[in-house]
C-alpha cells in the first residue's frame, strides 16, 4: 500500500515508517524537519508543517492510508497543535482523496467506563491536570469522526522507549491500563494495522496497551 505518515520524525512516527518499509508498503514521510530523516528505498520524504498554510499541498498524492503521528511539545501547554494540525491534515487528505485516515490520540480522552474503576480514576485525575491538551485532542477527534471517509482513532496508553512484546491489547473499548507502558514500537504496530489491516476497526475509537 502507499501510505503517508505525518510526524515521522517523532518517538512513534519514525517507529511506524521503520515498520511500514518493513513490512513492503511505499512510505511518504511528512516532517517540517526532513533533514532528521535518512532516504531508504520505498521511501519519500516531504518537508511540511502543518501548522503553515499550504504546508501539506500535494504531498499525499496517490496515498491510500495517512496515519497522524504529530504531538504538542509540551502536554501542559499543548496549543492547538492538534486541531488545528488535523484540520490542515484532513483538508489535504480530503483534496487528494484519501481512502484512510488514522489519527494516533490518547487513552486519556476515554471517559473511562471501558476500564476498571481504579483506572477510570486515573483517567479523570490527568484530563484534570492535561484538561488544555485533552481539549485540543478531542477537537481533532471530533473533526476526524466527521469525515466522510474511513476513519480509525488509535488511543494509546503511556508509551515507552522499549523492546516490542508483539503482544499488546487492542480493539474498541479495549480495556486497558493506562499508566502501565506500551512500547513505542507496538503502538507503531497497532497504528499500521489500523491503516492496512482491520476493516472491523473502521469508523471506531480503538484503545491500545497491555
Ligand atoms: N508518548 C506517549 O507516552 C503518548 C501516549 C499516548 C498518546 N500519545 C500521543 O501520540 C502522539 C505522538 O506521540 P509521540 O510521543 O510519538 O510524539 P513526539 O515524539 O513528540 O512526536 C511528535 C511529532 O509531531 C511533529 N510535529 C509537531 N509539530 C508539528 C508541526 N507543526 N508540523 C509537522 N509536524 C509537527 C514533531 O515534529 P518535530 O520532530 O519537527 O518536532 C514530531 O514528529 C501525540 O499526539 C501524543 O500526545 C503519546
Amino acid at each position: 500500500m502507499k501510505i503517508a505518515v505525518v510526524g515521522a520524525t517523532g518517538a512513534t512516527g519514525r517507529r511506524v515508517v521503520q515498520h511500514a518499509l518493513a513490512q513492503g508498503h511505499f512510505v511518504t514521510a511528512v516532517a517540517r524537519h526532513p533533514e532528521r530523516l535518512s532516504s531508504g528505498e520505498r521511501l519519500s520524504i516531504v518537508c511540511g508543517d502543518v501548522l503553515s498554510p499550504e504546508g501539506l499541498t500535494g504531498a499525499f498524492d496517490g496515498v491510500e492510508a495517512v496515519i497522524s503521528c504529530i504531538g504538542p511539545e509540551k502536554n501542559l501547554s499543548p496549543g492547538t497543535l492538534m486541531s488545528a494540525g488535523v484540520t490542515s491534515i484532513l483538508t489535504e487528505v480530503k483534496r487528494a482523496k484519501v481512502r484512510r485516515f488514522v489519527l494516533q490520540s490518547g487513552i486519556g480522552l476515554s471517559d473511562g467506563y471501558e476500564l476498571s474503576r481504579l483506572n477510570r480514576f486515573v483517567v479523570r485525575v490527568s484530563g484534570r491536570i492535561f484538561a488544555a491538551a485533552v481539549a485540543d485532542k478531542a477537537a481533532a477527534e471530533r473533526m476526524t469522526q466527521k469525515m466522510d471517509m474511513e476513519w480509525v482513532i488509535v488511543r494509546p496508553v503511556v508509551l515507552a522507549d522499549k523492546p516490542a512484546k508483539g503482544r499488546y491489547t487492542a480493539g474498541p473499548l479495549a480495556r486497558v491500563a493506562p499508566l502501565v507502558p506500551l512500547s513505542f514500537d507496538d503502538c507503531a504496530d497497532c497504528l499500521l494495522r489500523a491503516a492496512t489491516n482491520e476493516p472491523n476497526w473502521t469508523g471506531k475509537i480503538v484503545n491500545v496497551g497491555s
